[in-house]
């Protein structure tokens, strides 16, 4: 519908209901004004499916929603880095949308995962905000392309769980827009969201719900959002505050209360009501959107999105582990151990909740094997050691060639609402794991966690399949990658560390009652590990294959360029092994000359790519200014550091197979201010600054005598260290102190004032 028919009819509502508009007609519905033929929308959960509750609804997934399928959450469909699949994923959800009538489905979930025991990392895409954006822009492309809308949430800097309704997340400027912002601006600018929604939390001391600078400011007049921002489901602290700072619909409706505090506002004079106009014009601009967008042939096809379920499932898998024992082979004897050979972990709790249509475990797919036997070797519903459970697994493994072990986290272990306290598994599975590794040389564990576990076990199995919370269909992908039907090629999205300890949140997370500092700065995930070279378990990227790979060949298309410019990057990659195989190449940058505290190398560009035995292809990248820089607070921008950038290609963070450099010119100059304070050496870096010191030398005892390079001085080379760094770091005031008597403050000050014009 047009922008003029929406004014038309907003200027035909009373101010009642206007107001009313702002929040929805029930759980999952906005508003419909009859008199006006003004129609409710359904929006439901998500993102990994569709949590379309028919009776009481309620945002915890406690009550049964309707049969749906069960994707893989984002923790795996990170992994699979592979842009169209995800987008494949969300054109069959929005497919499922339009046949139930569903306007609006709540994700994707782009949080930054800043610590392992986030609850709701499961849901959740990456610890790297370029990974995330790419994920959500393509998940929201995949979706919008059937007329449904996404809400692309929690903005923002909502990376725990506990308090999460009350808790301040107090993180400076520039960790906030290289860290937590860039996956939410990349989908927005790129891909267009019909909707966003804010998060419960506090953003340094104000409630997202009504952050002006967030939900207004950036999000609306920075990176062109068009679309309406929904509370998350109780977010609402102020709502007059709220309508005024761009929060457009309540949910769920707070049976009215806080539309009437929006009603007396306008009466009172304390809210234009041409703002209000705005927030309901927009809430009308996404439910036409999908009301005059309706595909009534539209089709749920529960089994061939299981079937599609499985595909992205086989994408996402990461093989971490195999020392020469996997694929299996179907004629070996193999006992397959573990609740969840048979029952997998496949989703995580909460608002998320999937009523499955079915879930494949790989026991089902493997029970035919004459070979392949099953003890279950513990149940997840307790953490206790079941000793005659333990004892029957021991003994399969024992009459077997090889143990397959499927292990993880059970649901209380991790969910929404509440945070992980530690990053183990639960004992019975250790214990379990070891008691089987004492008997049988070959032991693969097959993991089902949303978040990094420790692994103490680890040296003593010959293979790690991460299986992540693979969706209903995880069980058919096991089987396929176990015995080398599917050739394994996920890549981990986050940092596996040794020990939680190793985290760099882990001294200030999850904060003081209600305040939580986010001290590491930008330093989250590999960013923090590689500056410190530290060992971690599995680096962020890393994935193993069936199949091995070269890389050859890197070209960039200059060696020096414009920040204004783009640079195109080229390697080859060869699949010099016997099976094909997908290799995601991966490529960092490095500022090398930066005056800026900056991580080592940060993620700018991945491709994945298929590649038969033998065969060669040629990957490409581009490279903007975004590439090089850091977000520069005193600018209010993104900036360029003139200099030298390391381009680099890796299989993960850890592991770099070819670089090269490309010198970076800044096209933006930023001009620092000058004070009596500025130190002589900032002010040397600065041309054209320190030229309008040169008059002063003369003066100046302490320049004369530094001026000792020669060996005349006499000074001995640690003193000439000495003398060049007091000078260095001397102050422009402290001119007074060291100078011949013709310099005075009111001298010096028109001499900065000058500096500064
Ligand atoms: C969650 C959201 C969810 C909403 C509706 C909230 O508790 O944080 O992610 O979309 O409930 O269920």
């Amino acid at each position: 519908m047009t922008a003029e028919k929406i004014k038309e009819i907003v200027s035909q509502m009373t101010l009642e209901e206007k107001a009313s508009l702002c929040s929805g007609g029930d759980f999952w519905h906005t508003k419909a004004v009859d008199r006006l033929g003004v129609p409710a929308m359904m929006v439901s959960d998500g993102p990994h499916g569709l949590r379309k509750q028919k009776d009481e609804g309620d945002h915890l997934g406690v009550n049964d929603s309707i049969v749906a399928v069960c994707y893989p959450a984002g923790c795996a469909t990170a992994s699979s880095f592979d842009r169209e699949l995800v987008e494949k994923m969300g054109q069959a959800i929005g497919e499922a949308c339009q046949a139930e009538g569903v306007g609006v489905i709540l994700g994707p979930a782009v949080n930054i995962k800043r610590s392992p025991l986030c609850g709701r990392n499961f849901e959740y895409y990456s610890e790297d905000p370029y990974v995330a954006g790419e994920m959500a822009a393509s998940y929201i492309k995949g979706v919008q392309s059937k007329n449904v809308g996404t809400s692309i949430k929690h903005f923002m800097a909502n990376s725990q769980e506990t308090r999460r309704m009350s808790s301040d997340s107090r993180v400076d400027e520039r960790t906030m827009r290289e860290i937590y912002m860039p996956a939410f601006e990349k989908a927005v600018k790129e891909s267009k969201p019909w909707t966003v929604m804010c998060s419960y939390n506090r953003i340094n001391g104000t409630y997202a719900a009504e952050n002006k600078k967030l939900l207004t400011d950036v999000l609306r007049d920075e990176w062109g959002f068009d679309g309406l921002v929904v509370s998350d489901w109780g977010a609402v602290n102020d709502r007059v505050a709220g309508v005024k700072a761009g929060l457009d619909l309540e949910m769920p409706p707070s049976c009215g209360v806080n539309d009437k505090l929006i009603e007396k506002a306008v009466k009172d004079g304390k809210l234009d009501e041409a703002v209000l106009d705005r927030t309901v014009e927009r809430i009308l601009d996404i439910v036409y959107r999908f009301m005059e967008n309706r595909d009534t042939e539209a089709v749920f096809d529960r089994e061939a999105q299981h079937k599609l379920s499985a595909r992205v499932a086989e994408e996402s898998l990461v093989l971490l582990k195999n020392d020469g024992i996997l694929p299996l082979k179907k004629e070996q004897k193999i006992a397959f151990i573990g609740q969840y050979a048979e029952k997998p972990r496949y989703q995580g709790g909460g608002s998320s909740h999937i009523n499955s249509y079915k879930v494949t475990g790989a026991l089902e797919f493997a029970k035919d094997l004459p070979g392949v036997t099953f003890a279950k070797g513990f149940d997840d519903k307790e953490d206790v050691i079941d000793e005659n459970l333990v004892a029957e697994a021991v003994k399969a493994a024992k009459e077997a060639e090889a143990a397959v072990i499927f292990a993880g986290l059970p649901d209380a272990f991790e969910s929404e609402g509440y945070d992980r306290t530690h990053m183990k598994m639960p004992e019975s599975q250790n214990y379990l794991i070891e008691e089987v590794a004492k008997v049988q040389p070959n032991v693969v564990v097959v993991l089902h966690n949303g978040s990094p576990v420790e692994m103490p076990w680890i040296s003593k199995v010959k293979g790690v399949l991460e299986a992540y919370l693979g969706g209903e269909a995880v069980g058919e992908a096991e089987y396929r990658i176990l015995f080398g039907e599917v050739n394994p090629s996920g890549r981990l999205s986050e940092t596996f560390p040794l020990k939680l300890e190793d985290n760099p949140s882990y001294l200030y997370y999850i904060g003081e009652e209600d305040v939580v500092e986010y001290r590491e700065g930008v330093f989250v995930g590999y960013r923090y590990y590689n500056k410190k070279k530290m060992d971690v378990l599995f680096p962020f990227g890393y994935g193993l294959s069936y199949t091995d790979f070269a890389y050859s060949n890197l070209k960039l298309d200059k060696k020096t360029m414009k920040d204004t410019e783009i640079l195109t990057v080229s390697v080859d990659v060869k699949n010099t092994g016997s099976v094909t195989g997908k290799e995601v190449v991966q490529l960092y940058v490095e500022d090398e000359e930066s005056t800026v505290i900056r991580p080592v190398k940060e993620l700018r560009g991945f491709e994945k790519v298929e590649l038969a035995p033998g065969e060669t292809k040629t990957v490409s990248f581009k490279l903007d200014a975004r590439a090089f820089a850091y977000y520069d607070v005193q600018l209010g921008d993104f900036h360029v550091e003139s200099g030298s950038f390391k381009i680099m290609i890796g299989r993960s963070s850890a592991d770099m197979k070819l670089t090269d450099t490309v010198s970076v010119e800044s096209t933006k100059e930023i001009r620092r201010k000058y004070h009596l304070n500025t130190t002589f050496g900032d002010i040397l870096k600065d041309k054209k600054a320190a030229a309008f010191l040169e008059p002063l030398y003369a003066s100046c005892t302490m320049i004369e005598s530094c001026d000792t390079n020669s060996a005349e001085s006499g000074l001995g080379s640690s003193s000439k260290a000495m003398q060049d760094a007091m000078m260095q770091y001397m102050p422009l005031r402290a001119l007074i102190s060291f100078q011949d008597g013709t310099i005075d403050f009111e001298k010096l000050q028109q001499i900065i004032d000058k500096i500064n014009q």
